[in-house]
């Protein structure tokens, strides 16, 4: 995580109220954990950190959601990162208010939560994608527009530049993604 995507959580969680509720899906070790949770406690909201916390290099767990019946203002998502996990993980939104937020990590960097965020958002009518701080995209639950889905359309660059660039390190050809500007042995987020 970026301090770029530290502050974009930051702001979600101050813009809530005493009471409100956060829910994360995806924890790992804690980080983003601890920015969202110390931002809530200035506002007097509660972060509920959900994780099975499965070893392995895949992750994956049981779901907890199908019982949940608490509304909840702010939903979180950097869980498993395939397709199915994260529309699953979208059902969640559920729960939110109209206009509540919903920001996602390694939206346009992961194949499978870019192709979740096409379908589900660029052609979908339930979400609307707001901003990004690099590859932790803010979504809003509402209609969107011609307009909102156009600027879906306009990340698409963005991620193809990062697909190739995921490609060029697998191939070790990491002087070739310096040239297009990422500078680091990791994928791009
Ligand atoms: C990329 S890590 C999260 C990193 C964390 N948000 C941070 O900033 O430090 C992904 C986590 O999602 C968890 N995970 C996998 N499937 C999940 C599911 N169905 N529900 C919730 N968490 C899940 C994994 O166990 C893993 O710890």
């Amino acid at each position: 995580m970026t301090r770029d995507q530290g502050v974009a959580l930051w702001n979600a969680a101050r813009r809530l109220e005493k009471g409100d509720v956060i829910v994360e899906i995806g924890s790992h070790q804690g980080r983003s954990t601890i920015v969202l949770g110390s931002a809530a406690r200035t506002v007097g909201a509660t972060v509920i950190a959900v994780d099975p916390f499965v070893d392995g290099k895949l992750f994956g767990g049981t779901k907890l959601r199908p019982d949940w019946d608490r509304a909840l203002q702010l939903l979180y998502i950097d869980g498993k990162h395939d397709y199915w996990t994260y529309t699953d993980d979208l059902k969640w939104s559920v729960h939110l208010p109209e206009g509540g937020e919903i920001l996602v990590h390694d939206c346009f960097s992961s194949i499978g939560v870019t192709l979740g965020t096409i379908a589900k958002v660029l052609f979908g009518r339930r979400y609307v994608y707001v901003d990004r701080a690099t590859s932790l995209a803010r979504f809003r639950l509402a209609k969107p527009t011609a307009a909102d889905r156009l600027r879906v359309l306009a990340q698409m660059p963005w991620f193809l530049r990062n697909v190739v660039i995921k490609v060029l390190l697998r191939l070790k050809l990491r002087p070739v993604a310096r040239v297009l500007g990422h500078d680091s042995p990791y994928d791009p987020y």
